[in-house]
């Protein structure tokens, strides 16, 4: 019997997949197909695909061609399948002429002519969410680059200013909006997206106020629209699998939760009127060092303390830092744009430890550690454009089926806010003194 292997993503199904299967079939009596999983997708750079890897499966089953279908996971997996199944041909289309030359070592290589004119990437491109950025940073310019490679993702347009009647128009003419305005103008300028019908991607903190955020949930959720938070760190590969580890118990139960992010911002010849219209560190880094903070431990906080250094007479702090108290654990976060310190995260176990190296919020590597060092593992994985090339792709998804479970947790969210809202309410906040 003479067996061929295939390997494709066979992301929505089309022709020239079906014709890539007949000809690899034709070439022996066995066809073995190779289905690629999210993961490897993403680690060679494919990170939109839209269909799971069991409705890829499903489709190439349906094709009827395939005698065996395998899950692609691993670089390397090709010549450990050759081997294992015996494989007599490798063919793969011409895309990859000359890619795979280095399986002629174990079978025969061939390269079958790709059919013109259809292809994946085209389908996903055929539905284009057009998006529009609203606001005025670097974050949004990170978001205009980032969409680029997003597949049914345009940018459409850009509002800097406060110009309303520019906001008002790029409406109009798009299906959905990243906002980055100040924070304490959010709730005004969601609510004018979601009323116009659009979908919305806000930087966190998506409100200052719990209320706020419960009549935007609703308002979008009665109008069929997705509201979704924009934290960077929070689609990151290495900070959800990070998560995930922990949550299976890698480091025991956890204890502690600890997390700093910094940046050094120059505001000393800002007027300070000027000044509470900053992204003051609790606004900035707060979200970012919440995260890991609610997402480990839940957001059953028994008590907090949030302990400032505020510019009098603003709510400008040039450094902030939380302290939660849980059930069974503590956390604290400390966050500051006049104050720099090391910007790591650490998650302390009754077996072990997690260390996260600064900067950790866009960090690819993490360390599991424990007493005995040489059980110590480290973890990589790769991380394209800081997270939000994956933020939009989740977006862009929850936008596609309805589905919002790549989106963060509303609990998350409205627990984020909370302690915005108590900030900015003075609840269980000290003020450090500052010089006289
Ligand atoms: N293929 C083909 N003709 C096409 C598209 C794909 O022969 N028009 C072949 C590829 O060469 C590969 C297999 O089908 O051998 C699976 O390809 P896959 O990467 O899943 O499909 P693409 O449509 O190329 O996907 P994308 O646009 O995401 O790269």
């Amino acid at each position: 019997m003479r067996k061929v292997i295939t390997y494709g993503t066979y992301d929505l199904l089309h022709y020239g997949h079906v014709r890539l299967l007949e000809r690899a079939k034709a070439l022996g009596d066995y066809l073995i197909v190779g289905v690629t999983t999210e993961d490897f997708d993403r680690s060679r750079g494919k990170i939109n695909v839209q269909q799971s890897l069991i409705e890829r499966m499903e489709g190439v089953r349906a094709t009827g061609l395939a005698d065996e279908i395998i899950v692609e996971e691993y670089e390397g997996q090709k010549i450990d399948d050759i081997r294992r199944y015996q494989v007599d041909v490798f063919a793969i289309g011409s895309d990859w002429a000359g890619k795979f030359d280095y399986l002629k070592e174990y079978c025969e290589v061939v390269y079958l002519d790709r059919t013109e004119g259809v292809s994946s990437t085209d389908l996903r491109n055929e539905t284009v969410l057009r998006l529009g950025l609203l606001g005025q940073s670097s974050n949004v310019d990170k978001v205009l680059r980032e969409a680029e490679f997003v597949n049914g993702l345009q940018a459409a347009a850009v509002v800097t200013g406060e110009d309303e009647a520019a906001y008002d128009e790029m409406l109009e003419h798009v299906d959905a909006v990243y906002i980055y305005s100040h924070p304490s103008r959010h709730t005004r300028d969601i609510k004018k997206a979601l009323l116009s019908g659009k979908h919305v991607l806000v930087e966190t903190p998506v409100t200052l106020s719990r209320e706020e955020l419960h009549e935007l949930q609703a308002l979008a959720k009665s109008r069929g629209l997705i509201l979704a938070e924009a934290l960077k760190t929070a689609f990151s590969t290495a900070f959800n699998r990070l998560v995930n580890l922990i949550k299976s118990g890698k480091i025991g139960q956890v204890v502690s939760v600890d997390s700093a992010c910094t940046s050094m911002e120059n505001v000393e010849n800002v007027p300070k009127e000027a000044l509470s219209e900053r992204w003051n560190s609790i606004f900035d880094w707060g979200p970012t060092g919440l995260l890991p903070i609610f997402e480990l431990l839940g957001t059953d906080v028994k008590n907090k303390r949030i302990i400032s250094s505020i510019e009098k007479d603003t709510v400008y702090d040039y450094f902030s830092k939380i302290d939660f108290v849980f059930p069974r654990a503590v956390a604290s976060t400390r966050v500051g744009k006049g104050v720099k310190t090391e910007g790591e995260l650490i998650v302390s176990g009754t077996k072990g430890y997690a260390y996260v190296p600064a900067p950790w919020w866009k960090t690819d590597s993490f360390e599991i550690r424990y007493e005995d060092m040489r059980q110590n593992q480290r973890y990589f994985y790769l991380l394209e454009g800081e997270g939000i090339r994956y933020e939009l792709v989740a977006f862009l998804h929850a936008v596609l089926t309805g589905r919002t479970t790549e989106l963060i947790d509303s609990t998350v969210t409205e627990a984020i806010v909370g302690v915005m809202e108590d900030y900015c309410a003075g609840k269980d906040l000290t003020v450090l003194e500052g010089e006289e």
